[in-house]
């Protein structure tokens, strides 16, 4: 991977704003060596003590903006009126500030749920298709975006460790090699089941409706981790995001796996596709392209 990955921003220029999702959607990281809004000490040291309490530890404490409800902290916690006014709190000006520096993006970026990461990412033990150790790409199983983007902004508040990632290639760079190299056949829904499925959701049955994006995207999530060539052949590069900073990236089109670090914080948002500025490096414009197929 010849370019640096990642592209440090010092201060916002207003006449970059553009370029800044250019980048992005390219599969660069953005990276602030210091979280770029007002974020409390109290409200850090608030979230690192979290770790002390027992049986009150929390594992992934994640926030709804827009039903304001948090989630993963049990109702009659003494913390939790206190973790939802910062998780509020947090994600409000992830938000203002994204809406400032990627304000192509503005009118249209859907906020989604945000979290707080506690746990130590080292010697997890969990199932293959949700380790975090290994290069994935995101796709939500539960939430289809049919072609729009998932954006990541995150801060590591561990103020002695830093969180380290590994990351691969830019899904534009990697994909079309892969697909040629390898077999990936995700198993479509025909259009019956599809309809099928359509209809269910609009009698409010509890069914996802996924388009052959979402479909393909999940299966690709699981097949990335599943393949020992993607994981040890294809090219990766070690990234060390140092205490206190913050970052952003396409999480769908830059395959990661986080290898060590402990309480970081995240606020997804959703891109949908009339907002990018380079659609041609679209996860779905690449699918299109390979498969030949509609995937919207
Ligand atoms: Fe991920």
């Amino acid at each position: 991977m010849a370019d640096s990955a990642l592209v440090e921003i010092a201060n916002v220029q207003s006449d970059r704003v553009r370029w800044y999702c250019d980048q992005l959607e390219r599969g660069r990281i953005l990276f602030f060596r210091s979280v770029p809004f007002d974020f409390p000490q109290a409200d850090r040291d608030f979230l690192l003590s979290q770790k002390q309490t027992g049986s009150r530890f929390h594992k992934n404490i994640s926030y709804r903006p827009g039903q304001d409800i948090l989630k993963g902290v049990s109702s009659d916690s003494p913390d939790r009126e206190r973790l939802h006014t910062i998780m509020r709190h947090f994600s409000q000006q992830a938000a203002e500030f994204i809406a400032r520096l990627l304000a192509p993006y503005a009118t249209k970026l859907k906020m989604d749920f945000a979290s707080f990461r506690p746990l130590e990412e080292m010697n997890r033990d969990l199932p293959l298709h949700k380790r975090n150790d290994l290069l994935h790409v995101d796709a939500f199983p539960t939430r289809p975006t049919r072609g729009a983007r998932i954006l990541r902004f995150f801060i590591n508040i561990n103020p002695n460790a830093g969180r380290v990632w590994n990351i691969g290639e830019s899904f534009h760079s990697f994909m079309p090699r892969l697909a040629k190299a390898q077999k990936i056949n995700p198993p479509f829904r025909s259009s019956f089941v599809r309809r099928l499925i359509r209809t269910g959701a609009t009698l409010g049955l509890p069914v996802t409706e996924r388009s052959r994006y979402d479909e393909y995207m999940l299966y690709l999530h699981d097949w990335l981790k599943e393949s020992n060539d993607f994981q040890q052949n294809w090219p990766k590069q070690q990234l060390v995001f140092p205490p206190g900073c913050a970052w952003m990236v396409y999480t769908d089109g830059v395959p990661h796996a986080v290898l060590s670090g402990q309480y970081a914080l995240e606020q997804t948002f959703i891109v949908p596709p009339e907002m990018f500025v380079m659609p041609e490096v679209a996860p779905v414009h690449v699918l299109e392209k390979i498969t030949g197929m509609q995937m919207g």
